[in-house]
């Protein structure tokens, strides 16, 4: 490989620690203070400025009607130009001087408000923004550690799961009853990895910029009965009741794997979140009205707080930590979720009773019919 197209790597030069990071943004709440403070000690030094000009003023007005007990009027005003020295009546100091003296302090007391002010502005800002980098950070490395430990998790029980069984198998043809438990169990392991490989994939998919994606008329009934075929097995093995309300005309204009991954990742948490629960359901309904298609997925299982709520699209987001969590998953299913129906032009919503009160998903998409017709 020639010299220069080898390609080199070198590690960052310089990396801010969290505790420099935390130091400069005291330095920079020191400036702010400080700024602050230079204003206002400018603010009180120039009218205090102007306040003694006055007064002097106010003397030589004093002198110059003393001196006029002795001098005529005409002598005396040379001696004080900013001093009007009438005959007669009283002597004052000029307005034009006065007017001047007050202007000054003005300009002088706007010039440091807005100088100082523009700073402080400048520096909240950068405050503000730093601090949001900060927390975002933060939070990206917490959700990366939850990421790594979750999906070694994801990886490695499935797999030892399914060396266990296997090598039971192997052992001796056991009873048919416990064969059969086996064989299931090796079907839902398998079926885990694939939901998460599948999902890994998919994630990588999504964010490539400008790929293309093939739409074409999706019957969201058929999505629905496809992959609630494909997960029978496991909902009856827990004995969910699962209702559905099919309505045959929703169609929609999509990427058939991104509805069928909508459809799957929604179905999938229904049956994660009524695990626990011996006799939970899951609500399936379809619908198509006034131009938009709508799939609602409800579950009387463990439900979500407001806080989470507000989170749960986001990628890897998963409520708790890795060593408090009990379920299976990575995080990624409702980001996936999120992204596949927004590339379509649709929108989706989540809402909760609170832990324990059940969840409803619903998402709604254009419905393909109206859109062919834009
Ligand atoms: N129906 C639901 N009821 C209660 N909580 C839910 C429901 N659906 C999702 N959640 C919460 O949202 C979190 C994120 O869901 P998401 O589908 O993104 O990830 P996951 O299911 O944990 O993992 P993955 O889908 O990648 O296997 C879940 O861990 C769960 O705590
Ligand atoms: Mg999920």
């Amino acid at each position: 490989m020639s010299a220069d197209r080898r390609a080199v790597a070198r590690p960052p030069r310089f990396v801010a620690s969290r505790g420099f990071r935390i130091v400069f943004i005291v330095l920079l709440v020191v400036c702010a203070a400080q700024i602050a403070y230079w204003v206002w000690d400018e603010v009180r030094y120039t009218t205090a400025t102007r306040d003694r000009r006055a007064e002097v003023l106010v003397t030589e007005a004093m002198a110059a009607t003393a001196l006029r007990e002795w001098l005529p009027a005409d002598r005396v005003a040379p001696l004080f130009p900013r001093i009007s020295v009438p005959e007669t009546g009283w002597v004052s100091v000029r307005p034009e001087v006065l007017a001047a003296l007050n202007e000054e302090a003005r300009r002088r007391v706007n010039r440091f408000l807005w100088e100082g002010g523009f700073f402080l502005v400048v520096l909240c800002a950068g405050m503000v923004i730093l601090n949001r980098a900060l927390r975002q950070e933060a939070r990206l490395r917490r959700q990366e550690e939850n990421f790594l430990a979750s999906v070694s998790h994801e990886l490695k029980s499935p797999l030892a799961s399914i060396r266990l069984s296997a090598e039971t198998l192997a052992d001796g043809a056991p009873d048919p009853e416990r064969r059969g438990r086996l064989t299931g169990r090796l079907l839902d392991d398998v079926q885990r990895l694939e939901t998460m490989v599948s999902n890994l994939l998919d994630a990588g998919r999504v964010e490539e910029r400008g790929a293309s994606r093939a739409r074409e008329p999706v019957a969201l009934s058929d999505a629905v009965r496809g992959v609630l075929a494909e997960l029978a097995p496991q909902l009856e093995a827990r004995g969910a009741t699962v209702r559905t309300e099919l309505d045959e005309r929703a169609s929609i204009l999509a990427d058939p794997e991104g509805v069928r991954a909508v459809v799957r990742n929604l179905l999938d948490n229904a049956r994660k979140a009524i695990a626990r629960s011996p006799d939970g359901s899951i609500d399936v309904r379809v619908a198509s009205e006034s131009g938009r298609v709508s799939l609602v997925v409800r579950d009387d299982g463990v439900g979500f707080s407001p806080e989470e709520g507000r989170r749960l699209f986001e990628k890897f987001y998963r409520p708790g930590d890795e060593l408090r969590r009990s379920g299976s998953g990575s995080g990624l299913g409702l980001y996936l979720v999120r992204r596949h129906v927004e590339r379509e032009g649709g929108s989706v919503r989540a809402a909760s009773d609170g832990d324990g009160g059940g969840a409803e998903f619903r998402v709604e998409w254009p419905a393909a019919a109206a859109e062919g017709d834009a």
